[in-house]
């Protein structure tokens, strides 16, 4: 059965989860809550546990039999809702703020989070309120609008809870979006990611300041779609996602002979890595002198082009076979990223501005998708997002 934890937090709305719980149990969903204090000065947590049949918790110390409840809760749900959601539970998600079982929960959650905001007027369109809850959206969280009219302290404008039927059928959608979702079980998925690390001596390197997130987040995406997906990195401070086979490397060479291996049972091939474009020609086992007067001395170092390791599947690429590559550029993104896609021999180019603030260790991503005879702009979005809609493209080839 499908679990919706539903998270309530302290306003007057609170009275409107307990119609929440039984819009979502006439959807047959399975529901359990976790409110904060003020929330259970508002309803008491008995009307939840007999109208849900199972115990709505407060207190992270006070759950009998369950030592770390915020991990029980947050991992053994299909959707955690938090409804409704007070501007401080909001800017506590914002933070990573994680003082009582409420937030601790939504920080320890791996499902996806819906939040809908409920307060005053005022309070609602607050700059701090709009940025949080713009920092959520960003991060892959479902923010509902809040409904407009007349609120229970007399004034009148946007900030109230959306009907608890209204509230329902937007969980009720998620989940048909996600059973919709076509299942990649049986593909095999090798993707690149990070950046690669060249050698110059025995303490020095050339690099990159790639964080590995589009590729976790592309590989984490396809393992949920059932994928068997092949994770091949450099070195990043990234977990690699549940399901995924990571092979680790770190310079393009090793990067190569691991792509080249498993690239022949490959079904798609994403080549998301920063590849340093050059590296030092004879590394050196022990500590190169600094000084630079001579051949090898430390600015004498030799580079010589790497292998193009994207080009270099693009041309071996079988029929059935999907590559799928990214461009970074500071400028002419669609041009370069066109260029790329042809030389590259590639099926889709992913093209993104980068520069200040852009790309490179973001959250979030603004790209183009470059096809053959179409380009398609997609709107500013949190990594994992944009992961999933890459992967729809790649279903439509
Ligand atoms: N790529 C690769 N191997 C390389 C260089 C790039 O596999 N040695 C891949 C990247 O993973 C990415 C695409 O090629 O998918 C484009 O990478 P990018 O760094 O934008 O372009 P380059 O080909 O390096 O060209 P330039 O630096 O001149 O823009």
């Amino acid at each position: 059965m499908t679990t919706v934890l539903l998270g309530v937090s302290g306003g007057i709305a609170a009275y409107k989860a307990a119609e929440i719980v039984r819009a979502l149990q006439k959807r047959d969903y399975d529901v359990r809550v976790v409110m904060t204090s003020n929330a259970a000065q508002f309803v008491s947590p008995l009307t939840f546990a007999a109208l849900s049949h199972h115990e709505a918790l407060v207190d992270e110390f006070d759950c009998p039999g369950d030592p770390i409840p915020h991990i029980t809760l947050g991992q053994g749900c299909d959707l955690f809702l938090i409804a409704p959601a007070t501007a401080n539970v909001v800017a506590k998600l914002a933070a990573g703020i994680a003082d009582d079982l409420l937030t601790s929960t939504a920080l320890a959650c791996t499902a996806p989070v819906m939040v809908a905001p409920a307060m005053n007027v005022h309070m609602y369109e607050k700059a701090a309120v709009q940025e949080n809850l713009a920092t959520l959206r960003r991060r892959g969280i479902t923010v509902l609008d809040a409904a407009s009219g007349y609120q229970a302290c007399g004034d009148t404008g946007p900030g109230r809870l959306p009907e608890p039927e209204q509230i329902a059928a937007v969980v009720e959608e998620h989940f048909h979006r996600q059973d919709a979702l076509p299942s990649w079980t049986g593909k095999k998925v090798v993707i690149t990611a990070g950046p690669t690390v060249e050698p110059i001596d025995a303490v020095r390197f050339v690099s990159n300041y790639s964080s590995g997130k589009m590729g976790y987040a592309l590989a984490a995406e396809a393992a949920r779609r059932g994928a068997d997906v092949a994770l091949v990195s450099g070195p990043v401070t990234l977990k690699a996602p549940e399901g995924v086979q990571l092979v680790p490397v770190k310079t393009a060479r090793e990067m190569l002979a691991a792509c080249e291996e498993a690239f022949v049972a490959a079904d798609v091939f994403i080549a998301s890595a920063a590849v340093a474009d050059f590296r030092p020609e004879s590394p050196s086992d022990s500590k190169i002198k600094k000084g630079s007067s001579q051949e090898g001395q430390l600015s004498y170092v030799r580079l010589v082009e790497n292998p193009d390791i994207l080009a270099a599947m693009g041309a071996k690429k079988r029929p059935g076979q999907r590559v799928v590559g990214f461009a970074a550029e500071t400028d002419n993104v669609v041009g370069y990223g066109q260029q790329k896609l042809a030389s590259k021999h590639a099926d889709m180019i992913v093209a993104n501005q980068v520069g200040e603030n852009k790309g490179f260790g973001a959250d979030d991503n603004q790209a183009f998708l470059i096809t053959e005879n179409n380009v398609e702009e997609l709107p500013l979005m949190a990594k994992q997002q944009l992961a999933s809609v890459i992967l729809d493209r790649i279903e439509q080839f």
